[in-house]
């Protein structure tokens, strides 16, 4: 994990910033991380907690304790329809996302889907995302309902959209800002949960949409704002003909207010110079999804600029344009969206996207993201070397960051033995007796 209190100024700093105890033990109470350090000089008050508290132990020798992945773009709905074959965005989204989408009216149904979901999220190690729900208020409030079910830490929105989509997605100005409010007032900063306001992006949003969430973000300045930005070049033209009088893309967002900390935009690969500023200036925040860019042929997302303008960046599967949950097969993608561009993506890097800078991005770095005491308990216990390739693989890996890159070019569910939320153990892989859940 990364103990680091300032934001990081260049990708070489993470070698010397990463935290790694090889025999280690971590005492938590009440959710927390009370105490962690070396196996041996815990010993004294390991016995001492026994003595006084009746404490359990979970014994992971030979395992890799990392904090809690975090996926800062995914679309619960989308679960269903990973895999749709053969079209970019625009298409993609008229074709096989708007239909399946139309289900979330239905309460039941949207239960059964978010159980399934968060048991996707869990089973790949993942406690905190950032979910698109759909336009159906419905569709929310089951996903908050069995994220509150186990503590987890989740921010969500429902869709926003009142145009450029099929009429059993659409509603207007009005009874989107009434379903928004009433989402906001039921879930936000209960428990673990907070709410985002999802405008899905700029071509199905009417102006009068985005004055509503403007007056939303300015009211509850604490509710995140998730969209899209910049994903594929037909989107572009088509924003760039519908809002001539912006300057760019993001500019259409800006103007309604809707930059600034706490704002997440998904992709960003098609960025001209002045958006690079204003997100920066904004203090506004990417999501990359590696996965999804190549499934959908969006593009490739440019790291070494966001290091170069300072943004805040975190990784998203962006399931179901994504083609996994799975947070070491996303990283194992990002690195290959790197080396075409010849930026070389450590795996100290990697591994930061996926936890600190995630929860970074998201503005939650006081509550998740490493193992300081005081932080949340939400970590998940990795097996490197499951399959025989792995075993094989890690006899000739020497040192950490070998071991690290190792596990995230050939890692997959497999190798997530155990997951944790809260202090919970929330998922056990052998517990499973070598099924895959259902
Ligand atoms: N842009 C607008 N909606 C969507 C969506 O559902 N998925 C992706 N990847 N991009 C979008
Ligand atoms: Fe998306």
């Amino acid at each position: 994990f990364f103990d680091i209190r300032e934001p990081v100024l260049r990708p070489e700093d993470f070698e010397a910033q990463v935290r790694y105890i090889e025999d280690g033990l971590m005492l938590l109470s009440g959710g927390h991380i009370v105490w962690l350090g070396s196996w041996q000089e815990g010993e004294g008050r390991l016995a001492l907690a026994q003595k006084t508290a009746g404490l359990e132990i979970d014994d992971f020798r030979d395992k890799l304790i990392v904090p809690g992945f975090v996926d800062t773009h995914i679309h619960y709905p989308q679960t269903e329809m990973i895999g749709a074959y053969g079209e970019q965005l625009l298409e993609w989204l008229t074709r096989y996302t708007f239909p399946t989408e139309q289900q979330y009216h239905c309460a039941d149904y949207s239960k059964r889907m978010s159980k399934f979901f968060l048991d996707q999220l869990l089973l790949n190690g993942t406690t905190t995302a950032l979910v698109f729900g759909t336009v159906h208020p419905e569709s929310v409030d089951a996903l908050f309902k069995e994220a509150a079910d186990i503590n987890m830490r989740l921010v969500a929105g429902k869709v926003m959209m009142d145009k450029n989509a099929p009429d059993a997605l659409l509603e207007t100005p009005d009874e989107s800002e009434r379903d928004t409010r009433a989402l906001i007032a039921r879930w936000h900063n209960r428990q673990r949960l907070s709410y985002a306001l999802t405008p899905r992006f700029a071509p199905t949003s009417s102006p009068e949409l985005l004055q509503k969430v403007r007056l939303l973000k300015q009211e509850f300045p604490d509710v995140y704002m998730h969209t899209h930005l910049s994903e594929n070049v037909a989107e572009l033209s088509w924003v760039k003909e519908m809002h001539p009088e912006h300057q760019h893309y993001l500019d259409v967002y800006h103007q309604y207010g809707l930059t600034g900390e706490r704002c997440v935009f998904a992709h960003c690969l098609h960025l001209d110079d002045s958006e690079w500023d204003c997100l920066h200036d904004t203090d506004s925040t990417i999501a990359f999804c590696p996965t999804s860019n190549l499934f959908l042929g969006s593009g490739l997302f440019n790291l070494q600029k966001s290091w170069h303008k300072q943004v805040r960046v975190g990784m998203g599967t962006d399931v179901g344009a994504g083609t996994t949950f799975n947070m070491l097969e996303t990283l194992s993608e990002a690195y290959k969206v790197g080396q075409l561009q010849r930026y070389r993506l450590s795996a100290f890097e990697a591994f930061y996207h996926a936890t600190l800078g995630g929860a970074r991005a998201l503005h939650l770095d006081d509550k998740i993201g490493n193992f300081n005491t005081g932080k949340e308990a939400d970590f998940v216990v990795l097996e490197p070397g499951v399959s025989a390739l792995q075993k094989l693989r890690a006899t000739n890996s020497k040192t950490l960051a070998e071991k690290l890159f190792v596990l995230m070019t050939l890692g997959d569910d497999r190798n997530v033995y155990s997951t944790y939320v809260d202090g919970e153990q929330v998922y056990a892989r052998d517990a499973l007796q070598g099924e895959r859940p259902a």
